[in-house]
């Protein structure tokens, strides 16, 4: 008989007896689930068989009752096996990928994919939309005119072959666990949970046939990862588990108190990343990019360092490659700009700028649309918000400091910029 037909009856009579509320009973009192009770879940949630509003609980039991390392491979594995998985076995160079747990104004995987192309690593990169108060590169992305972020495993390949480098997000056919239980945690409020986000990341980055993943760590005010020893436990456990599944990992640990670079939303985080790559960058964007960069070259076994790198940016190649995949994916580099009139922002009191809540600045971009507040709603592409001055930098009273772009303005809007400026 066919694998596949024997797989699926077996899983028939595994269902037929499975009761999800004495699995949601079991991690509530917090239990450890075995590994057949988290296939059969991954299976019927798949299947439609389960609810959101039990998903739900469920989740939240994980959120307070954490998972073991054991049921934390198992949720990896099972929905690994419940996407196809890319082969790149044909292609002869290093493949590395990079993640970032979740920032604000977060745009170095947008320069990183064609960097690393034009250094000749492949990227095979599927990312996430936005979640919580943080921005998705997968929505920043498809701000751009006609780029398609959902593409099958076999186009997703060919832009691959063809350029080095693919930014898409998961789908039905890649990730599909992790898409649906991705965009039910986003409105749930069980993003923040060190588990569920490494069986999130792994599952996708494992699902790419990659040699090796350097993960962004973001810890402070802007990030899931409040604290230091939350950060660490997140590294530990996916060094731990992506190294036993053969992958080389390494980190970084970055700071998430005031948000990265000048430009905070989707389209709005391109252009800045475009300026970045024809050598106008932001310098604590610039040292996240070259320090993530550097890693995975390393990993890649390319031993030329930030200097190559820095090199690929000055002379264009960069750009080039970030051109070629955005054309590959059907966008329009041309038509790339910020369309709408921005509302100015001005300073109450004259001073210099000690600090801007990345918090408070993630969660304005998400009430200006940049970001969702229910599961289904649709992304502003021009919503966001630029900041005119930065931290150290001196303003005077009635100055402008931030241009807000939104369709959506309020005078709390307005006020949660104005005060996520620290100026004394
Ligand atoms: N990035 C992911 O891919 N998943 C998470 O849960 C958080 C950040």
């Amino acid at each position: 008989m066919d694998v596949i037909i024997y797989y699926n009856l077996i899983m028939e009579v595994i269902l037929k007896d499975f009761n999800f509320v004495e699995i949601i009973r079991k991690k509530r009192e917090g239990e450890m689930l075995q590994e057949d009770e988290i296939r059969a879940f991954i299976q019927l949630y798949l299947k439609k068989g389960i609810p959101d509003y039990q998903v739900s609980a469920f989740l939240m039991a994980i959120y307070f009752q954490g998972l073991d390392e054991p049921e934390i491979i198992a949720l990896i594995n099972e929905m690994i096996k419940s996407g196809r998985t890319l082969d790149l076995s044909d292609i002869d160079k290093p493949k590395v990928d990079k993640h970032s747990t979740g920032g604000v104004g977060d745009k170095a995987s947008i320069i990183l994919a064609p960097l690393m192309a034009s250094c000749g690593v492949v990227v095979p990169m599927i990312t996430g939309r936005a979640l919580g108060f943080t921005g998705g590169t997968a929505d920043k992305m498809e701000s751009i005119p006609g780029y398609k972020v959902e593409l099958s495993l076999r186009d997703f390949k060919k832009v691959l072959k063809k350029v080095g480098c693919s930014i898409i997000t998961q789908t039905d056919e890649i990730a599909p666990v992790d898409k649906k239980l991705y965009a039910l945690r986003d409105v749930t409020g069980t993003v923040s949970s060190v588990p569920l986000i490494v069986s999130s990341i792994l599952s996708k980055k494992l699902s790419e046939d990659i040699d090796g993943l350097v993960l962004d760590i973001k810890v402070g005010r802007g990030a899931f990862l409040k604290r230091r020893n939350e950060a660490k436990m997140l590294a530990f456990l996916t060094r731990r588990i992506g190294q036993g599944m053969g992958k080389h990992i390494e980190f970084l640990f970055s700071n998430m108190d005031v948000p990265i670079g000048r430009a905070v939303g989707n389209l709005i985080e391109v252009v800045e990343a475009i300026d970045c790559m024809q050598g106008n960058c932001p310098n604590d964007l610039m040292d996240n990019v070259l320090s993530l960069g550097e890693r995975m070259l390393y990993i890649a076994g390319i031993k030329a360092g930030v200097p190559l790198l820095e090199e690929k940016i000055k002379s264009g190649e960069a750009l080039d490659k970030f051109k070629e995949m955005v054309k590959a994916q059907g966008g329009k580099f041309g038509k790339i700009k910020m369309a709408k009139e921005p509302i100015l922002i001005t300073s109450l009191y004259s001073g210099t700028i000690q600090g801007i809540n990345a918090y408070d600045i993630g969660l304005a971009a998400t009430i200006a649309g940049a970001g969702r507040l229910k599961k289904e709603a649709k992304v502003d592409p021009y919503a966001g918000i630029y900041f005119l001055k930065t931290v150290g930098e001196a303003v005077q009273e009635g100055e402008s400091i931030a241009r807000i772009y939104t369709g959506k303005a309020s005078d709390e809007l307005l006020d949660l910029v104005r005060k996520a400026f620290v100026i004394k």
